[in-house]
C-alpha cells in the first residue's frame, strides 16, 4: 500500500489557523513496497493554485493573496516510482491577516500594582442579545494572561495565552469558535491576570529585584466577538467602554511564582461592576495569530503516597516532579480556608521549600458551601509533593497533580537494557516537557522561569530527538531575533526582562542565535529557519570578533574570546561562580571556533561562497589561537582541566592526530583523578561523552554514563531523581539539599548521546534524507533501541546482542536513505522497508 502518512502546514496538523501568508507545506509517504522513492506529486488549493513538485519536505506557497477567515482545502497527489498514486486531502483556516481591529483596548485604571506585585486579576463581561441562531468567533489577546468565559462555560482549555513573547514587538491572538448560539442573553466573560506582561518576574541574581508592570501598567483585554447569522449577517462587538470590569471577582492573586488565590464565595452577581476604560498601551504589538503552540494540560498524576508531615501538614507525593497545578475536589463549608503549597522535594519530612528563593509557590482556596472543584489557571507551580493544610483527608474526595506544558508531540523514545538508564531518558524528557511552557526555561519552581539561552541551546539537539519543536522553537527564535540589540548582542533570557537582564554577548548563551536554528534544520530539514535568522547569526558574530579583537593584548591574539563577559564552565562540580567564570577565555574561545564553522556550514547551505569561505577561515585561526594560548602545541593544556580537552575534542579544535590522542589521555586521566568522576559544567557536559567514545574511549564513556556516585547522571538517578537537577551534587547522600533547582535540562543534553551513539542514530542530510546507524556497543548493554518520527516517516533502530553475536533490526522511513555500520566494521546502505542484519563480535 502507498499512502501519505502526513499533511503538515507550517510543521503542524490541521486543524491550524495561521496569518502566515505564505505557509510551508510538508507531507510523508508510506509503502508497503521496499526502495521506493517519490515520482512526483502535485499540491493543489481549492483557490486554484498548484505546484508540481518532486520534494515532499518544503513547499512554500506562493499563490494568490491569501484571504481572512478562510478555510482552505490543500489536496496533496503522489506517485511512487513503481507507479502507485495516493491523494490526501486537509485544511487550514486562515486568521484576520491584516484585517484592522474594531476593538480597543480596555481595562480598569483603579488597578494600580505597585512593582514587585503581581495584579489582582480583573474580570471584564459583555451582555449580548442574539436573534437569530449565530455562529460565533471570539479573537482574543491580553496584555497579562487570560481566560475567556461564555455563559459561565470556558470557551478553551489552553493556558496562559496569548503566550509569552517580546510584547513590545508581537502579540499573539487566539480564535474561539462557538457554533450555533441560541436566541437569547448571553453573557461574555474574560479574566486576565498579570502573566508575563504585568506580573511578578525576576531572576536569580540576589542583587535585583523582582519586578512587575515590565510592558503594561495593568491587565488590559482587546476582544472581538464575531456573531453570523445563517443569512451571511456579520455584526461585531469589539471591546470598548460598553464592556464592564470588576476587580472583586474570586481570583484575589495570580502570580507564575507566588500561585493563586481563590474565593469561590464570591459570585459575578454580587460583585461591583463598573463600564471599562479605553486603555492606551506603552508597547505597540504586531498582531499575530498564535504561531506558537498552545500550553495544554497532559498527564494527570495520582498520588502515590500521604503522609503527615512532623509539622501536622497533610503531604501528597505524586512520584514525579512535574510543573503543573493541582486539580482537586473536596467537601467545604463556606469560609473553610484549604492551602496547599508545592515543593520539589522533601527534607526531614517536610515540604523542602528553600530552593523555590522567593516563590510561594501556594494555592490559598476559600470554599463555598459543599462539594466543589478548583484547578488553578493562572499559574503554575515545580513540584513533586504538595502539603495541604485547611482540609481532612476524608474530606478531599479527589486530587491529581495535572502535568501543564506546550503541546509539542513526543516523536522520540530511547530505551535499553540498563533501568537506570531507562530512569535518566524518563528524567531528562520530563525535564524537557516541564521547562517547556510557552518558551524554553530553565526551571519551573523557583522565582526564575525565564528563557536562559544557554540552556536551550545545549538541550535542543536532545529536545528534537524527543520531540517536534519546529513551532516552540520557530517562535522562539522570533524573539531572539527581536531582541537583539544595534550591535548584535543577544540578552542572556529571551523573551528578555528589561531593567533585570542584561543583553550581553556571551559565548555559549548567545550562540543560540546560531546553534539552536542549525539543530532545528538538521532536525527538520526545512531551511526557512536559517534564512530567517542568517542576518541576526552574521550581526552577532560581529559583534562576537569584535570582542575578541579587545583580547589582543591581553593574549596576543584577536582571537580569544572572554570579553564582555562568559558564564565560563558554569555549574562545575568544583568551586564556585568565579572558578566557573574563570574559565571563561577556553570556553568561549572553544565556543567561537565550533559557532564559526557552523556558521560556514550554514552559508554553504544558503549559498553564500563568500561567507562560507571567510567562516571557516575564521575557524581556522581560532583553533590555531587556542591550540597557542591555551596549550603546549603537543596536546596538553598549559591549565588543566576536563572542559577544556573535552570542548578542545568535541569541537576539533586540534588538527593533530597524536595530539588529540594526548588530549584524549589527559582527558581520561583527569576523569581518573577525580575519582573516576565528571568534572564539567553545562558548556561542555554534552559533548563529554562524544570526546571520549569518539577518540578511543568507548569504555570508558560507558563507564562514566554508568557511573553512580557524585557526580555523576546516575547518581541523580540512585538517589531518586524524577528529572534532571541543576547542580551535579544537588542533593547529598543524607537527604540534604542545596539550594538548587531540582528541574533544570541542562545536563538532560546527554541524551543526544543516547541516540547518536548508543543506537548510533546521526543525521547525514538534514530532515533524515539521509541518515546513519553505527550502533555503539559497551557498557555491558544487551539491547538498545530507539524511534524517531523523522519529516520522512518513523526511524526504528533495535540493536541486540546475543552469545557474542550482535543484531541489528531497522526501519528505514519511504523517501531516505540509511547508511549502516556494524561494529566489525562492515558496512551497508539500505533504503526504505525493514531490514536485518548481523554480526559476530
Ligand atoms: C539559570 C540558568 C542559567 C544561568 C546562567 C541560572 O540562574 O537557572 O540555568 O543558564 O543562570 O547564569
Amino acid at each position: 500500500m502507498f499512502a501519505i502518512e502526513s499533511i503538515k502546514i507550517e510543521h503542524q496538523s490541521a486543524p491550524i489557523l495561521t496569518d502566515c501568508r505564505h505557509p510551508r507545506f510538508s507531507f510523508s509517504l508510506r509503502s508497503d513496497r521496499s526502495a521506493t522513492v517519490l515520482r512526483s506529486a502535485c499540491i493543489q488549493m481549492n483557490n486554484g493554485w498548484e505546484k508540481e513538485i518532486t520534494d515532499p519536505l518544503l513547499i512554500v506557497y506562493d499563490g494568490p493573496a491569501l484571504k481572512p477567515f478562510e478555510t482552505y482545502e490543500v489536496t496533496v497527489s503522489a506517485q511512487s516510482i513503481a507507479g502507485e498514486v495516493t491523494e490526501a486531502t486537509t485544511i487550514f483556516h486562515t486568521g484576520r491577516l491584516s484585517l484592522p481591529w474594531q476593538a480597543k483596548w480596555i481595562s480598569d485604571p483603579n488597578s494600580r500594582v505597585e512593582s514587585p506585585n503581581s495584579p489582582v486579576p480583573l474580570m471584564f463581561r459583555r451582555r449580548f442579545t442574539v436573534t437569530h441562531p449565530a455562529d460565533m468567533r471570539v479573537l482574543a489577546t491580553a496584555m497579562g494572561i487570560f481566560d475567556l468565559y461564555l455563559d459561565g462555560k470556558r470557551l478553551h482549555e489552553d493556558y496562559f495565552n496569548p503566550g509569552f513573547t517580546n510584547y513590545e514587538a508581537d502579540l499573539q491572538y487566539i480564535v474561539c469558535e462557538r457554533p450555533d448560539l441560541q436566541p437569547g442573553e448571553h453573557e461574555f466573560m474574560a479574566v486576565v491576570a498579570g502573566g508575563w506582561a504585568v506580573g511578578r518576574t525576576t531572576h536569580v541574581d540576589n542583587t535585583t529585584k523582582s519586578k512587575s508592570r515590565l510592558s503594561a501598567d495593568r491587565p488590559a483585554l482587546l476582544t472581538e466577538l464575531w456573531l453570523r447569522t445563517e443569512d451571511g449577517t456579520e455584526t461585531v462587538i469589539g471591546t470598548d467602554e460598553t464592556f464592564e470590569v470588576s476587580m472583586e471577582g474570586p481570583w484575589r492573586l495570580a502570580d507564575f511564582y507566588d500561585g493563586e488565590t481563590y474565593d469561590a464565595r464570591i459570585q459575578p452577581e454580587q460583585m461591583n461592576w463598573k463600564p471599562a476604560a479605553i486603555e492606551a498601551l506603552h508597547v505597540h504589538p504586531e498582531l499575530t495569530a498564535r504561531y506558537g503552540l498552545p500550553v495544554t494540560a497532559h498527564e494527570r498524576l495520582k498520588p502515590v503516597a500521604w503522609q503527615e508531615a512532623p509539622s501536622g501538614e497533610l503531604i501528597v507525593d505524586f512520584g514525579q516532579n512535574i510543573a503543573g497545578a493541582v486539580d482537586f475536589t473536596v467537601r467545604g463549608h463556606e469560609g473553610q480556608t484549604i492551602t496547599i503549597r508545592h515543593a520539589e522535594a522533601l527534607e526531614r519530612g517536610e515540604l523542602y521549600v528553600q530552593n523555590l528563593r522567593s516563590a510561594k509557590q501556594t494555592l490559598t482556596y476559600i470554599c463555598k458551601e459543599g462539594r466543589q472543584s478548583c484547578s488553578p489557571r493562572f499559574t503554575y507551580m515545580g513540584f513533586r509533593y504538595i502539603g495541604i493544610s485547611g482540609v481532612r483527608r476524608e474530606d478531599i474526595e479527589s486530587i491529581e497533580a495535572v502535568a501543564v506544558y506546550s503541546d509539542f508531540r513526543t516523536i522520540g523514545s530511547f530505551s535499553c537494557s540498563n533501568d537506570d538508564l531507562n530512569q535518566l531518558q524518563r528524567n531528562l524528557t520530563w525535564s524537557g516537557k516541564d521547562n517547556f511552557v510557552d518558551i524554553p526555561t530553565d526551571c519551573p519552581q523557583r522565582d526564575e522561569r525565564q528563557g536562559w539561552t544557554g540552556d536551550i541551546t545545549l538541550f535542543s539537539p536532545t529536545a528534537c530527538f524527543n520531540y517536534d519543536m519546529s513551532v516552540f522553537l520557530e517562535k522562539w527564535l522570533r524573539d531572539v531575533k527581536t531582541e537583539q540589540n544595534a550591535i548584535g548582542s543577544i540578552p542572556f533570557v529571551v523573551p528578555s526582562r528589561k531593567g533585570i537582564t542584561p543583553v550581553m554577548t556571551t559565548s555559549c548563551w548567545s550562540d543560540c542565535c546560531v546553534l539552536v536554528p542549525w539543530t532545528l534544520y538538521q532536525a527538520s530539514g526545512d531551511r526557512t529557519i536559517l534564512d530567517r535568522m542568517y542576518p541576526v547569526m552574521k550581526k552577532y558574530m560581529a559583534d562576537v570578533k569584535r570582542w575578541a579583537a579587545l583580547s589582543l593584548p591581553i593574549y596576543g591574539s584577536p582571537h580569544i574570546l572572554k570579553l564582555p563577559f562568559q558564564f565560563g564552565d558554569w555549574c562545575a562540580p568544583v568551586g564556585s561562580v568565579p572558578d566557573w567564570l574563570a574559565h571563561g577565555a577556553w570556553v568561549g574561545t572553544a565556543y567561537y571556533a565550533h559557532t564559526s564553522d557552523v556558521m560556514a556550514k550554514i552559508a554553504q547551505v544558503l549559498q553564500k561562497p563568500q561567507d562560507e569561505k571567510r567562516f571557516r577561515n575564521q575557524r581556522d585561526r581560532i583553533k590555531t589561537a587556542f591550540r597557542k594560548v591555551f596549550t603546549d602545541g603537543h596536546g596538553r593544556m598549559k591549565e588543566e582541566f576536563q572542559s577544556a580537552y573535552v570542548l578542545a575534542l568535541a569541537f576539533g579544535l586540534e588538527e593533530n592526530e597524536a595530539n588529540r590522542r594526548i588530549m584524549a589521555e589527559r582527558l581520561w586521566a583527569l576523569i581518573q583523578e577525580n575519582g573516576g568522576h565528571l568534572c564539567t559544567g553545562f558548556p561542555a557536559t554534552p559533548y563529554l561523552l562524544f570526546a571520549l567514545a569518539d577518540h578511543g574511549y568507548v569504555k570508558k564513556a560507558y563507564e562514566l554514563l554508568q557511573t553512580d556516585t557524585d557526580p555523576s547522571w546516575l547518581y541523580q538517578v540512585r538517589l531518586g531523581a524524577t528529572t534532571m537537577w541543576e547542580q551535579w551534587g544537588a542533593v547529598q547522600e543524607d537527604g540534604t539539599i542545596k539550594e538548587a533547582s531540582l528541574n533544570h535540562y541542562a545536563y538532560g543534553a546527554v541524551g543526544d548521546f543516547f541516540y547518536r551513539r548508543i543506537c548510533g542514530l546521526d543525521i547525514v542530510e538534514p530532515g533524515y534524507r539521509r541518515f546513519r546507524v553505527k550502533p555503539l556497543v559497551g557498557g555491558n548493554l544487551t539491547w538498545a533501541e530507539c524511534r524517531h518520527e523523522s519529516p520522512f516517516g518513523t526511524i526504528r533502530v533495535r540493536w541486540d546482542m546475543l552469545d557474542d553475536q550482535f543484531k541489528l533490526q531497522l526501519t528505514v522511513p519511504f523517501g531516505t536513505v540509511c547508511e549502516i555500520e556494524l561494529p566489525d566494521g562492515t558496512m551497508y546502505q539500505a533504503e526504505s522497508g525493514e531490514h536485518h542484519y548481523e554480526c559476530a563480535i
